[in-house]
């Protein structure tokens, strides 16, 4: 039996609650000989307490959906929390409603915690936040936030009708990428919007942003490799707790190995000092001026 861990759970605007630490599905259900081993490693970190899951419409085209629909079948369904994206070309009237019922259909539910325009793209933001207010009217949704949001995005989106009521916006945020630090982390915590963190631990060191930046060095960095030596934690390990250190973001490591699901539930517990935020900003400064927002 997997002992459950306690997680951590962070306020939303709406007043509920969003599990501090949950588990990305990105890549999953492209290999169907990976397959069992996907749903296994989804199934293990709910048993372990990781109760978050995140996904999206794009995910090897619903397959992604699909392999966490099969990791939940044996949970409560209001013992998880199930989040998926919707396509900019598709989050409008056209659209939405046949996107979400798929999505839907694939996780194997009725409602979904949560419901993120995956980026700004080509959508109306007035069109599309009227119909995430009209998907959670209808109890189909039961909030809604938005993923890959710069300051002047966030600004329109404040600008249309109950474009406030957004309850998260997702980004690509870890030790290697922390443009946020810059402005948007103070502009969301002065509108008390939280975040959640996409590519949380740098893909291990495999990630390339879209702008073919590598993120290699994360891995071998020798403040990196001090900090995490001092603390007796593996490097991934500390790359988690550098982002879960802020008390408004969530963290969604995508892992398919129970020791990797192990070691990431674990970085909940790790506390980080001062001394080692410096040390680890020595090789990785917060940036001193406005970047362009790093996506994958
Ligand atoms: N909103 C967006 O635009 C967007 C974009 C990208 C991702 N996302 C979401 O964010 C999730 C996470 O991001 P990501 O998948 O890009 O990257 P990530 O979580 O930073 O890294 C995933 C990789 O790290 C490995 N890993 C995980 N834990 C490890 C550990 N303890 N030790 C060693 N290696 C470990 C995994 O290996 P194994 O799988 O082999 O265990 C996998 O190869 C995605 O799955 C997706 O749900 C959202």
């Amino acid at each position: 039996m997997t002992k459950e861990i306690k997680n951590k759970m962070i306020r939303l605007p709406d007043g509920s609650f969003m599990p501090k630490l949950g588990q990305g599905t990105w890549q999953m259900g492209e290999d169907d000989q990976k397959k069992e081993k996907e749903i296994a490693g989804l199934e293990y970190g709910i048993r372990l307490g990781l109760h978050l899951l995140d996904s999206a419409e794009m995910y090897a085209d619903g397959k992604a959906e699909m392999i966490a629909g099969e990791a939940v079948k044996s949970f409560k369904r209001s013992d998880l929390y199930l989040v998926s994206k919707v396509y900019p070309q598709n989050a409008c009237k056209a659209h939405i409603y046949s996107s979400l019922e798929r999505s839907l259909k694939l996780l194997g539910t009725d409602y979904l915690d949560l419901y993120l325009l995956h980026w700004r793209g080509d959508a109306d933001l007035s069109e599309t936040v009227y119909l995430m207010e009209e998907l959670k009217n209808k109890g189909k949704i039961r909030r809604w936030g938005v993923s890959n949001f710069d300051v002047a995005d966030m600004e329109d989106l404040w600008k249309v009708p109950d474009g406030r009521n957004c309850c998260v916006n997702q980004i690509l945020y870890n030790l290697g990428s922390r443009g946020i630090e810059f402005d948007l982390l103070q502009w969301q915590r002065e509108k008390h919007v939280p975040f959640m963190a996409y590519s949380p631990v740098g893909q291990a060191g495999a990630l390339v942003t879209q702008d073919g930046v590598s993120k290699e060095a994360l891995m071998k960095d020798v403040n990196v490799l001090e900090v995490a030596r001092r603390h007796g934690i593996s490097v991934v390990q500390l790359l988690l707790a550098f982002v879960l250190r802020l008390e408004d973001m969530v963290a969604i490591p995508k892992a398919v190995s129970p020791a990797h699901i192990d070691e990431n539930a674990a970085a909940l517990d790790i506390v980080l000092t001062e001394e080692d935020i410096d040390q680890l900003s020595a090789s990785f400064p917060a940036p001193t001026e406005k970047m362009p927002m790093e996506k994958y």
